[in-house]
C-alpha cells in the first residue's frame, strides 16, 4: 500500500511538470482533487488498510494531499501570471506626461520677494476687496481728487447694505498702496515691507493694459529715511533683477501720497537703450512709481510726520516682465497658451 502512495507521489510530479496551460490543469484537478478523483478514492481506501499499517499510511495519504493541493496552486499562479504578462506588450511607446510648471508671473512675483527679502524687507498680503478710506483716502486722495480719475475704480454692489459711511464703500484694489495704509495702522516703525498682489481698473484691454494685473508695493518707514535710500534700494533691485548693464533713471511725477515723487525707468532691455517699439523709441522702459511719504499719510494712519520719514514705491509686474523678456502683448501672460509659457 504504501509503496503504492509512493509511486502516486513521482506521478504526480511529473504530471504536473507537463501541465502548460489552464485546460491542462483542469484536467490534473479532475484527475486528482475531484470527489471521484485520486486522492479521494485513496481515502476511500483507508477502511481497507491493516489495523497496524492505517497510522503510517493516513500520515502519508495526508502528505499526498498536501503535495498534490500545492502543486495544483503554485501552477495554477504561475499560469495566471503568464498569461497576463502575454496581454502586455512591452515594446510599445510609453505614454508622455506634461508636467506643470509655475507660472510665469507667480515666478517673478518670488523672485521679486527674494529680492527685497535679502536687504531686510518682510512680505505682506493685503485684501483684494478694498474700501475708500484704505484704497483713497488714507492715501491722501478724497473723492474730488483729480487723480482718482486716473485709476477707473471697480465699485462693488452696495444694494441693500448701509454705507452712510462713504469711505466704507467696498471696491477691488486698484493698486497695492491701500496695503501699506494697513500695515503703518498695525505696526510701530521701523517698517520696512513689501506687498505682492493683483490689482483691478477698468480699462479698455490693449496690448499694454488688462482689467486686472499684478504690483509689488514697497513701504520703508523709519527716522531719518531718506530719498536717497529709496535711489539706493531701487537701484539694487533693478540692478540683481535685469542685470548689471543697465542703467535706471527717475523722472519727477506726481501722486497724491508721496512728496516729492518720481517714475522709475529701466533703460530698455531689448534694444539697450537705442530705441525700439517695446520702448516706444525712447530707449527706455517705466516699472515703477515711487517718493517720499506725504507727511499728510502718516496723519491720516496716527504716525508723526515730525518725528517719522520714509519711502514707498508701486511696481507692476507685467510691466516689468515685459521688459525683462521682450514680450510684446500683455494679454499673452493669461492666454494660457502653453507655448508660451513653456519658454520661462
Ligand atoms: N499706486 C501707484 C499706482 O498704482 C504706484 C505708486 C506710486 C505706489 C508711488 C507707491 C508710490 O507706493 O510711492 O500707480
Amino acid at each position: 500500500m504504501l509503496d503504492n502512495l509512493n509511486n502516486i507521489n513521482s506521478e504526480v510530479e511529473n504530471e504536473i511538470k507537463s501541465v502548460s496551460d489552464l485546460n491542462g490543469l483542469e484536467e490534473f484537478r479532475l484527475k486528482y482533487l475531484s470527489r471521484k478523483g485520486v486522492v479521494a478514492t485513496l481515502f476511500e481506501n483507508l477502511k481497507d488498510v491493516p489495523k497496524e499499517e492505517k497510522g503510517r499510511y493516513g500520515k502519508e495519504l495526508n502528505e499526498l494531499k498536501n503535495l498534490v493541493n500545492n502543486l495544483f496552486e503554485e501552477k495554477k499562479n504561475s499560469l495566471s501570471t503568464s498569461e497576463e504578462k502575454t496581454d502586455i506588450d512591452i515594446t510599445l511607446e510609453g505614454r508622455t506626461y506634461n508636467e506643470g510648471t509655475r507660472h510665469l508671473i507667480s515666478k517673478a512675483l518670488e523672485e521679486i520677494s527674494s529680492i527685497f527679502v535679502k536687504i531686510g524687507f518682510k512680505v505682506y498680503d493685503g485684501p483684494e476687496i478694498e474700501d475708500e478710506f484704505h484704497n483713497f483716502d488714507a492715501l491722501n486722495t478724497p473723492w474730488f481728487h483729480p487723480s482718482r480719475d486716473m485709476q477707473d475704480t471697480f465699485y462693488l454692489d452696495t444694494k441693500g447694505k448701509d454705507i452712510s459711511d462713504k469711505s466704507k464703500t467696498p471696491l477691488l484694489r486698484t493698486h497695492t498702496s491701500p496695503g501699506q495704509v494697513r500695515v503703518m495702522q498695525s505696526h510701530k516703525p521701523p517698517i520696512r515691507i513689501i506687498l505682492p498682489g493683483k490689482v483691478f481698473r477698468n480699462e479698455a484691454i490693449s496690448a499694454r493694459s488688462l482689467s486686472q494685473f499684478h504690483q509689488i508695493e514697497g513701504l520703508y518707514v523709519d527716522k531719518n529715511v531718506t530719498f536717497g535710500d529709496l535711489k539706493g534700494t531701487l537701484d539694487y533691485f533693478a540692478k540683481q533683477f535685469f542685470g548689471n548693464d543697465l542703467k535706471t533713471r527717475m523722472r519727477p511725477s506726481f501722486f497724491p501720497f508721496t512728496e516729492p515723487s518720481a517714475e522709475v525707468d529701466v533703460e530698455c532691455f531689448i534694444c539697450k537703450g537705442e530705441g525700439c517699439r517695446i520702448c516706444k523709441h525712447t530707449g527706455w522702459v517705466e516699472i515703477a512709481g515711487c517718493g517720499m511719504v506725504n507727511p499728510k499719510v502718516f496723519e491720516n494712519v496716527g504716525l508723526d510726520p515730525n518725528e517719522y520719514t520714509g519711502f514707498a514705491f508701486g511696481m507692476g509686474i507685467e510691466r516689468t516682465i515685459m521688459v525683462k523678456y521682450g514680450i510684446p502683448d500683455i494679454r499673452m501672460f493669461y492666454e494660457n497658451d502653453v507655448r508660451f509659457l513653456k519658454q520661462f
